[in-house]
């Protein structure tokens, strides 16, 4: 333990993990959920009874340190006690609205803060955004699909190699991994355009400000877009500012400024997918902001409500008005789009993001644990890179080496650490911890993670040596 850290942040285990309790429980969900959505195979997962802060306990009365803010859902921390209260207040009320004939206030209110929050402040107040709730991820970038269609009238968009954007057909058209695509390649709808998505080497991350290392791939990049454009009619790019499931891969700086002025030059919509790295993750309140661009569209959900499922699409009010007003049918919406409970959550999740963020100092605590990983895990031979921004942090291994993310997942979670592999070939360890986990916290984290590498590292060595 670190000199003052207090046995309150760490993991206290009581059983093996996963315990008795978890294990009879996936028993149980083996025979009646679909196969294809919890894994049971391996060590089979724990199942979670409780989750406050930065800790998850489970069924079994293990406590854990959750490094992945349940899919980058909790930066704010589990259970957040403001949020807690709005939505206990909110249910008093009114639980469920009728969204697009009779809304709630809740919903008008959260249209109103997320104009705000993104367009209006971007602008100074030139600018206003309108928005479309959704209730998962992927309807948000659905959505934002539909808009670019209407406001454009062109088909094609052009999207990234890696890119995650969600799993509804028209989401999962934009997706890049062949293993979601491939046994419904049939039915999607062939209006993507993949081009390679840029990354910073970490050589180049470290040399922070010198973009002539970028040059050469961003101009390959632009002229295989423009390529596209030349055969084929877009409407949009859609992209991830930074690429969250292919393994927090961090673009050059100049990449998104690039995209902005392609989308200028040739009358395209850019469109931000912040889903995983908006709210704070990457210590701005939007991903974009590293490069100053301001996007056309942006999709939001998971931190946004911290804990409810709702998602929104927010345009430009200009690019917005591609819609028909509704005369009593919308043409895009759903039972439970702006879910007043939801939207209260997300109410209380963005007034803590205004008055809290800035003192989380996620930028710092973010260098801190790339560099102590690095000082730690410096030449091993697996290990391919280590980055971050903010706390979206990736640690990423050779992909067919015998170091291999899921393996490391589960030795983690034995130490009481909850991580995720990422990445198409899970060859990245995601860290994506509640942006107020402390400083000591972390730092122990990324010992554990070190030696949890380390341990797996000599073991393969070993057997190598046999
Ligand atoms: C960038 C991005 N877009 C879209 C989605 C889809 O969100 P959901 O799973 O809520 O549909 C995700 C989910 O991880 C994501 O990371």
């Amino acid at each position: 333990m670190h000199k003052g850290q207090t046995m309150n942040d760490l993991p206290v285990l009581r059983t093996k993990v996963p315990g008795p309790k978890s294990r009879t429980l996936a028993r149980r969900l083996r025979r009646h959920e679909a196969p294809t959505v919890t894994c049971l195979t391996g060590k089979g997962p724990i199942f979670w009874k409780r989750a406050e802060g930065v800790h998850v306990w489970d069924v079994d009365g293990n406590r854990f340190l959750d490094l992945t803010s349940a899919f980058g859902v909790a930066s704010l921390g589990h259970s957040h006690p403001e949020v807690v209260a709005a939505i206990h207040k909110q249910s008093a009320l009114l639980c469920h609205g009728m969204g697009d004939v009779h809304p709630s206030e809740a919903k008008t209110r959260l249209c109103a803060r997320l104009s705000e929050i993104t367009f209006e402040r971007w602008s100074h107040g030139r600018c206003g955004g309108q928005a479309l709730l959704c209730n998962s991820g992927f309807e948000a970038v659905e959505a934002a699909l539909k808009t670019a269609m209407l406001f454009t009238r062109k088909r094609g968009v052009i999207v990234f190699e890696g890119a995650y954007h969600g799993l509804g057909y028209g989401a999962l058209e934009t997706t890049w991994r062949r293993d979601f695509r491939l046994p419904f390649a049939e039915q999607l709808g062939g209006f993507a355009e993949f081009v390679p998505y840029p990354r910073q080497s970490s050589a180049a991350a470290d040399r922070a400000g010198a973009p002539t290392a970028e040059i050469p791939l961003l101009s390959a990049i632009e002229g295989q877009i423009l390529g596209v454009l030349r055969r084929r009619e877009i409407g949009a790019i859609l992209v991830e500012p930074f690429q969250g499931r292919a393994g927090e891969v961090i673009p050059p700086p100049g990449f998104i400024p690039m995209l902005r002025r392609i989308c200028d030059r040739h009358r395209l919509l850019l469109i931000a997918d912040e889903i995983y790295v908006g709210f704070w993750r990457t210590g701005r309140w939007f991903a974009v902001e590293h490069s100053g661009v301001t996007p056309d569209l942006i999709c939001l959900g998971k931190a946004l409500s911290g804990c409810l499922p709702i998602s929104a699409c927010v345009g430009k009010a200009g690019v917005m008005a591609a819609w028909p007003v509704s005369q009593g049918e919308a043409l895009h919406t759903s039972t439970f789009g702006g879910n007043p409970l939801a939207c209260a959550a997300a109410l209380a999740s963005i007034r803590q993001f205004e008055r809290r963020a800035a003192s989380w100092d996620v930028t710092q605590k973010g260098a801190e644990f790339v560099g102590e990983l690095r000082r730690l895990l410096a030449g091993n031979p697996w290990v391919r890179d280590i980055r971050g921004v903010g706390l979206l942090i990736g640690i990423e291994f050779a992909a067919n080496g015998p170091v291999q993310p899921p393996i490391l997942c589960e030795r983690l979670l034995d130490r009481g650490l909850i991580a995720l592999p990422s990445g198409s070939r899970a060859e990245a360890l995601a860290i994506t911890p509640p942006l107020c986990m402390d400083a000591r916290t972390l730092s122990w984290a990324a010992r554990q993670t070190a030696e949890v590498v380390s341990g797996a590292t000599s073991a393969a060595i070993k057997r190598r040596v046999r």
